[in-house]
């Protein structure tokens, strides 16, 4: 039987406190009728995790509007430190405070448009992890560097600066529970493109992230790991993408705005649950 399967939405700056309760009204009311049995099942039983990241003014409502549906609610990006001088940011006492507890961390738009550094990326995920969070993680490479020859070297740095040796917590977190820390792996010349990496292309890049996590951090860390796919994922070319042996789900921008199609993969992860 395949491991768990994570499907996570990322709404980036779409769906105001509005649209993200008429989002979870519609899922609400098509959950039974869009949904097998099976993956109603699966969903129910956390064998398919499911989370959306909304905007952080969008949180509330969406926390609210989901109930009683099996999907967390969690937040873009979240700082380190617990309050202070950080014009724009937002802290984890705050998030707990709406009973928010998932995050992502190191999203390439944030690498790409706001400065962020694998240095920041690794505070926001530790202090994230230390407060219990999920987080996912999101690493990827540039088509530049992926032309040059570079995707492994890139994949190798990004991570290597996360979990630097195997005794911190970070390295812990990824080891020993699963789907406590999660590691998106989205090519970042995939992401809003409509050029989805061919499973194989990215069947190869989770492999090698899970040789580098085992060369790092022990043999159990690789095959543990749970790792996601994103960039361009749609109902599609999900299932392509599950059918491959490292890709344990995945991290979802355009194809998670609409409840249609956030249902569609839905029901793929639930029917490619095998056993
Ligand atoms: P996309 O975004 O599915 O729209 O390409 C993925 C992401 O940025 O997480």
């Amino acid at each position: 039987m395949r491991r768990k399967i994570f499907l996570a939405g990322n709404w980036k700056m779409n769906h105001g406190p509005k649209a993200a309760a008429e989002f979870m009204a519609a899922c609400r009311a098509s959950w039974e009728a869009k949904l097998s049995p099976q993956t109603r099942s699966r969903v129910d039983d956390g064998s398919v995790q499911l989370a959306l990241f909304t905007p952080d003014v969008s949180l509330t409502s969406a926390r609210e509007a989901v109930q009683p549906l099996p999907i967390r609610i969690g937040a873009q990006n979240v700082h380190w430190e617990k309050s202070g001088a950080f014009t724009g940011e937002i802290s984890i006492p705050m998030c707990e405070e709406l009973g928010i507890r998932s995050a992502l961390a190191g999203h390439s738009e944030r690498r790409q448009y706001f400065g962020e550094t694998d240095e920041t990326v690794r505070k926001r995920t530790l202090a994230l992890v230390e407060a219990g969070f999920t987080v996912f993680l999101c690493v990827g490479e540039t088509l530049q560097e992926r032309e040059a020859g570079r995707t492994e070297e890139v994949l190798r740095a990004q991570l290597s600066a996360i979990f630097q040796d195997k005794n911190t917590q970070l390295s812990q977190a990824l080891i020993a529970e699963e789907g406590r820390l999660i590691i998106a792996y989205e090519p970042v010349w995939a992401i809003g493109t409509g050029k989805t990496a061919t499973p194989e292309i990215a069947q190869a890049a989770h492999s090698q992230i899970r040789q580098f996590l085992g060369s790092l951090l022990g043999p159990t860390a690789g095959p543990q790991a749970a790792i996601v796919y994103g960039g361009s994922v749609t109902p599609a070319n999900f299932k392509g993408l599950l059918d491959q042996p490292d890709i344990d789900g995945g991290l979802v921008g355009g194809a998670s705005l609409k409840p249609e199609s956030w249902l569609e993969l839905v029901e793929i992860a639930g029917k490619s649950i095998t056993g």
